[in-house]
């Protein structure tokens, strides 16, 4: 482990543990407040991501930064928002087994320095990779799971959103009650 976070920052920069480095134009390490009590979780990279080098900066990231407005929170205050993959995978496809191997200590590594109380995974390959492997989004959003102290919850990936605008309401209401378990923690 890497104990401090622009160490780590500067490390995965210049990865290429695996061939996602081949087609990046930049690594997307991670966005926010390193010190946040929630974390969010993603799957990789979009084109624009991987133009900005910022995650969830295209039109799914637009509806992101509204249902986090719509709780208080904000990408640049009090959460930090990463991915399973921190390089865009060609034609936005799934990040392949290998991948998602080469770069899940990253992800550890900044959920060990971050510690936060809450990980929320957005959409199915978060989820299934850090809360349950048969995890399905649609029977089981919203859920809060308790893995070893830490809280865990899955909801829909806002790329699902933007295809499916009929689930928005059962998003809106996991970001709710993602608001209250915050403000029922201690401090
Ligand atoms: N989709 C993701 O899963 N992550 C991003 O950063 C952008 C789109
Ligand atoms: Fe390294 Fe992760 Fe990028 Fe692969 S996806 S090159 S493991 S930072």
């Amino acid at each position: 482990m890497i104990e401090d976070f622009e160490a780590l920052r500067q490390t995965v920069l210049s990865c290429k543990n695996c061939k996602l480095c081949e087609t990046r134009h930049n690594v997307v390490f991670g966005v926010g407040n390193p010190q946040s009590k929630v974390m969010f979780i993603g799957e990789g990279p979009g084109e624009n991501e991987d133009l900005q080098g910022e995650p969830f900066v295209g039109r799914g990231g637009q509806l992101l930064d509204k249902m986090l407005t719509h709780v208080d929170l904000s990408r640049n205050e009090n959460v930090y928002i990463a991915n399973m993959v921190k390089c865009r995978p060609p034609k936005n496809r799934d990040p392949e087994k290998d991948e998602l191997e080469a770069c899940i200590g990253y992800l550890r590594n900044q959920v060990h320095l971050i510690r936060p109380k809450i990980i929320v995974c957005l959409g199915r390959i978060a989820a299934c990779a850090i809360i349950d492997p048969g995890f399905k989004v649609t029977k089981q959003h919203g859920e809060f799971y308790d893995r070893n102290g830490t809280l865990m919850m899955g909801t829909f990936h806002p790329a699902a959103l933007l295809r499916n605008p009929g689930s928005k309401p059962a998003a809106l209401e996991d970001f709710l009650k993602l608001r209250e378990k915050l403000d029922s923690l201690p401090d």
